[in-house]
């Protein structure tokens, strides 16, 4: 399914400042329902291709049981029209692999979607992985699936443990492709820990025009060792769209084909050569249907990336973007937000 059709495109048909997708390995394939061939990027470990745009399921995908949720239905189907395969998940994420797990189903894509998800777990001594064991058995559950594409150690927790237990299930057959993960930027270095020692076949990490610390050493230790790279947090948890509120996009972005901020950010991000996969995260169909029209269309090159980064640099509040709340303007009530609500109340 996922053969590539291998649309390659000259330089010399480009506009300066625009990559030709085969100098950075990333290919077109046809996975849309309209036909239309998007970019996609081969998993080192495999060759296998995967668009390199997925979606993320934190907060967004977190509803209360018996909560609206149909909205959510819609941006799969519209993610999947698009040719999106990639869907990151976690036991951590309330009730995100459940909503996953039925509208896949429901939308009969279940086995096709390629699902990454973790695992978070101690155990009851060191050593023991009865607790990790009961997660993948409850995911699999969850997300009506016999095995998992991708598992990933949650933010490295207990990852000596983890992370050969990971590599267990892969030669058993319960998980395709074994990985580390996390988002805060204190942890990038240590992410690049795992990556050097090499046998993983996944890092996900924080990345954006907003944080880029995996640029020193994260990003060229994937590139050498083989690991794919997803990408979380591509909009810094939506305050970038603060930063650039009512501001027009400028003029040579539309060279690249970008027609909103979120492309633009997108599109930043998946042209480092080294990054496999953007996971932006949405509750919105609308807002589905413009992050995946960053698969189209050409990628910056090196000095196009550098050209759009200065640009937002110069918009008054760049600096102190990183230090702002999370998701401004946004309210997810599902039940992590529940949770954390009833424990700041105890407090
Ligand atoms: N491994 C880890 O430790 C870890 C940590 C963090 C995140 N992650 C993964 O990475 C995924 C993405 O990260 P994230 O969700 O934290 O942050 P993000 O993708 O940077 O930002 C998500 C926010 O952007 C908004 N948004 C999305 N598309 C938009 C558009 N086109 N226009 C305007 N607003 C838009 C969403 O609001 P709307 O709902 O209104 O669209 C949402 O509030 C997560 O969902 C999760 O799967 C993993």
């Amino acid at each position: 399914m996922l053969r590539a059709l291998g649309l390659g495109i000259s330089s010399a048909l480009l506009p300066a400042g625009v990559l030709a997708t085969s100098r950075i390995t990333a290919q077109r394939v046809n996975l849309t329902t309209s036909g239309e061939a998007i970019i996609t990027r081969a998993i080192p470990s495999s060759g296998e291709q995967v668009p390199a745009i997925g979606l993320g399921t934190f907060m967004t995908f977190d509803v209360l049981p018996g909560g609206p949720r149909d909205h959510l239905k819609e941006v799969m189907r519209l993610f999947w029209e698009a040719g999106g395969r990639v869907i990151d998940t976690s036991p951590l994420y309330g009730t995100a692999e459940v909503t996953v797990g039925d509208f896949a189903t429901a939308l009969g894509i279940g086995d096709q979607l390629f699902i990454a998800n973790k695992i978070w777990a101690t155990g009851e001594y060191l050593g023991d992985v009865s607790h990790a064991t009961r997660s993948l058995e409850r995911s699999l559950q969850r997300l009506w699936r016999e095995r998992i594409d991708l598992m990933q150690c949650h933010s490295l927790v207990n990852a000596d443990v983890v992370v050969p237990l990971l590599r267990a299930w892969k030669k058993e057959g319960q998980v395709r492709y074994v990985g580390v993960t996390h988002h805060e930027p204190a942890y990038t270095d240590l992410l690049a820990d795992w990556v050097e020692r090499g046998g993983l076949d996944f890092v996900q990490v924080n990345y954006s025009v907003l944080e880029r610390r995996a640029e020193e050493r994260l990003l060229p230790a994937a590139a050498d060792r083989g690991a794919a790279v997803l990408v979380n947090m591509p909009f810094g948890k939506a305050r970038l769209f603060k930063l650039v509120e009512g501001r027009p996009l400028p003029d040579f972005a539309r060279e690249l084909g970008i027609e909103s901020w979120a492309q633009y950010f997108l599109k930043w991000v998946i042209s480092h050569p080294a990054v496999t996969c953007a996971l932006p995260s949405t509750s919105n169909p609308a807002h589905v249907v413009d992050n995946m029209g960053a698969l189209r269309g050409p990628l910056p090159d090196r000095r196009t990336r550098e050209r759009m980064l200065r640009h937002l640099e110069s918009i008054p509040g760049f600096d102190e973007l990183a230090g702002t709340p999370w998701y401004p303007d946004k309210q997810y009530r599902g039940t992590v937000t529940r949770a954390q609500g009833e424990l700041r109340a105890r407090q």
